[in-house]
């Protein structure tokens, strides 16, 4: 029932789809309040079945500014037949940030690794997870993780200059899922194992910008540099 066979309505539901050929789809993004976390997020959708899909959703600083790094917020809302999903900052499995997640019972786990091969990726200790207090969960239909990334947003690609995500802008990205789970799921540094995908499209983040992100961060029991109050003398608050 998965996939291909239902890509034709599915994908009149959402804007890109699992089983299809890889594709890239590039618009604003929806705008999603999370009454549970606060949060604004730009949401892209992608069609998992006829009746179910895959939320990927950003939330950034309204103070981010291109050529800067900034802490973004990310979170992750997949059906539970999938055992793990990943997103590649940079819309390539090498040599950009990946962040990785799965159920792990009633709880979730998630990590960034690195890869510079088509095989088994690193853990990547140049990104800093917090989970948040609020938005990590699995039920009888879902699973999603809700985590801060300092270090998602600005890497040194494969020449070893850096890129930036564009805070007012699209960024390229790719969203990968696995049926299979990972080894050990209650480790969040486990091996996985080979996924489906890619699929490509390009996330609009303006929508997922929050003046009061730091606050918001810090309500959901984390820390953050990345404050995004709108300055009123001039600097953004530390
Ligand atoms: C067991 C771990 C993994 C293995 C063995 C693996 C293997 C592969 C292989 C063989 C391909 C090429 C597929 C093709 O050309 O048809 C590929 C592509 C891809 N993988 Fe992985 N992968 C792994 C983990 C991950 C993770 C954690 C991510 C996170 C997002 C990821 C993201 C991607 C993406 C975006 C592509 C397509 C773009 C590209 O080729 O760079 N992979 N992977």
């Amino acid at each position: 029932m998965l996939f291909s066979s239902c890509f034709v309505a599915a994908s009149a539901l959402v804007g890109s789809a699992f089983g299809a050929p890889a594709q890239h789809s590039e618009r604003a993004a929806a705008v999603v309040y999370d009454s549970e976390t606060g949060f604004t997020f730009a949401e892209h959708k992608v069609a998992y079945t006829l009746s179910a899909s895959i939320a990927v959703r950003v939330a950034v600083p309204s103070s981010a500014q291109a050529g800067q790094p900034y802490d973004a917020v990310f979170q992750i809302i997949v059906p539970n037949q999938v055992g793990w999903a990943g997103i590649a900052m940079g819309g390539s499995m090498v040599y950009n940030p990946l962040l990785v997640g799965w159920a792990n019972g009633q709880q979730t786990q998630a990590s960034t690794r690195w890869a510079t091969a088509h095989a088994q990726p690193q853990i990547y200790n140049n990104a800093q997870l917090q989970k948040l207090t609020a938005g990590n969960r699995a039920n009888g239909t879902h699973w999603q993780f809700t985590v801060k990334c300092t270090g998602c947003t600005s890497y040194q690609g494969r020449t070893g200059s850096t890129t930036t995500l564009n805070p007012k802008g699209g960024n390229r990205m790719a969203l990968v899922i696995s049926n299979g789970k990972p080894q050990q799921p209650s480790n969040a540094n486990s091996n996985l194992v080979m996924h489906e995908g890619p699929i490509y499209w390009t996330q609009s983040f303006p929508e997922g910008a929050n003046a009061n992100f730091g606050e918001l961060v810090r309500r959901n029991g984390g820390t953050t540099t990345s404050d995004g109050e709108v300055p009123t003398n001039g600097s953004v608050k530390a």
